[in-house]
């Protein structure tokens, strides 16, 4: 048998794997490859938005995506007045799906401004939604300063928030989106962290890991970045410091049941039914135009910075060494 200071050390190293995800690099989407990897999705905005999703080459044409001062521009029309069919806008989605990971967007700006509803997310395409999840690491609307990290489930996921910034807090801990719920969220104070106080600052980058155990979002500012983020291929988690947000599953959701084949998407939706709906609570929004879609048909100019300039968006997977393990039985 070892001796029991052998079984000491196992027991700390064990705790330290635990929190210590150490991960390697999967994609990295950049300037170079950004539109082989992601598809445009040109269909009707299910969330009944005035916005024209348009195809690829419509979008590229009209120049609302193509990659652009060393990044990746993904924005709305801003030169044209639109009718009710809707400002020509953007989304895509990865080719690729996802289980697990470790989720890494770096961008110098995002859409802001009255009538945005932007959104850098995750969600299951099997089985459909909401059953396969969704994870929702930046949104927000209108004026709005700060960001909201939501998780979307079908029935029988409710979490527990993490040790995250002070100021966050959990709308709910019932995660589902069935019969008028409407996911469990996260709300950041930080107002660093979403549209002109993000952009003020040259944007910053979101991280999202996604575990059987936990789902947790961190943001840096740009002008707080730590080492071991973008600056390398290996990153490790628990140097990342407090998140911005952290659900966790616990025996309240099994995410593993709850969260699979994520596809990685960014878009940029107008009004419907997040924006045009809160538009009246939005005194900013509201001064300029009774309703957001009267905003949004008749205001181009109020769209120039409607877009996102995406740096990169990097994928890393557990490497097998830090996946954890039952612990080894002693030999005899
Ligand atoms: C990602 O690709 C860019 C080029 O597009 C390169 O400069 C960068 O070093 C790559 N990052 C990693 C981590 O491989
Ligand atoms: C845009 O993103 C948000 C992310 O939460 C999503 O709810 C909304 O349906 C999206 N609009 C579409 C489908 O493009
Ligand atoms: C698809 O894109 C084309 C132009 O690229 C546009 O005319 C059409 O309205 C779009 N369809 C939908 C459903 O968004
Ligand atoms: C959530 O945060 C807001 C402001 O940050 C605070 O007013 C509210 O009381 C908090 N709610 C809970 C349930 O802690």
């Amino acid at each position: 048998m070892p001796r029991p200071v052998t079984l000491v050390l196992g027991a700390a190293a064990f705790t330290g794997i635990a929190n210590a995800q150490q991960y390697k690099l999967v994609d990295n989407f950049t300037e170079e490859n950004f539109f082989d990897n992601f598809d445009f999705i040109n269909q009707t905005d299910p969330t009944h938005g005035l916005v024209n999703y348009v195809a690829a080459q419509t979008a590229n044409n009209q120049r609302l995506a193509g990659y652009y001062s060393g990044g990746v521009y993904l924005g709305a029309d801003h030169t044209n007045q639109v009718s009710s069919d809707g400002r020509p806008s953007v989304r895509v989605e990865s080719k690729k799906t996802y289980n697990h990971g470790l989720f890494i967007g770096d961008f110098a700006h995002m859409p802001e401004g009255c009538g945005t509803w932007p959104a850098f997310w995750t969600y299951g395409i099997n089985p459909t939604w909401p059953d396969g999840g969704e994870i929702d690491i930046i949104e927000g609307v209108n004026a709005q300063e700060t960001n909201a990290m939501t998780l979307h489930t079908g029935a029988g996921c409710s979490v527990t928030m993490g040790d995250v910034h002070s100021g966050t807090n959990l709308t709910t801990d019932n995660c589902n989106d069935n019969e008028g719920k409407n996911g469990c969220g996260e709300h950041s104070t930080d107002t660093t962290g979403y549209g002109s106080g993000f952009n003020a600052k040259s944007g910053g980058v979101y991280a999202m890991e996604w575990t059987s155990e936990s789902i947790t979002v961190w943001y840096f500012p740009r002008d707080s970045i730590p080492d071991g983020v973008l600056d390398t291929d290996t990153p490790d988690t628990s140097n990342f410091g407090t998140p911005a947000a952290q659900f966790i599953g616990g025996d309240g959701c099994i995410i593993d049941d709850h969260f699979m084949n994520h596809v990685i998407v960014i878009n940029l939706t107008l009004c419907g039914d997040w924006a045009g709906k809160v538009w009246d609570e939005d005194s900013t929004c509201t001064a300029k135009a009774s309703t957001c879609n009267e905003y949004v048909e008749n205001n181009p100019d109020a769209f120039t910075d409607a877009y996102w300039l995406v740096n990169s968006v990097r994928t890393f997977e557990q490497t097998s060494s830090s996946k954890r393990d039952i612990p080894k039985p002693f030999t005899a």
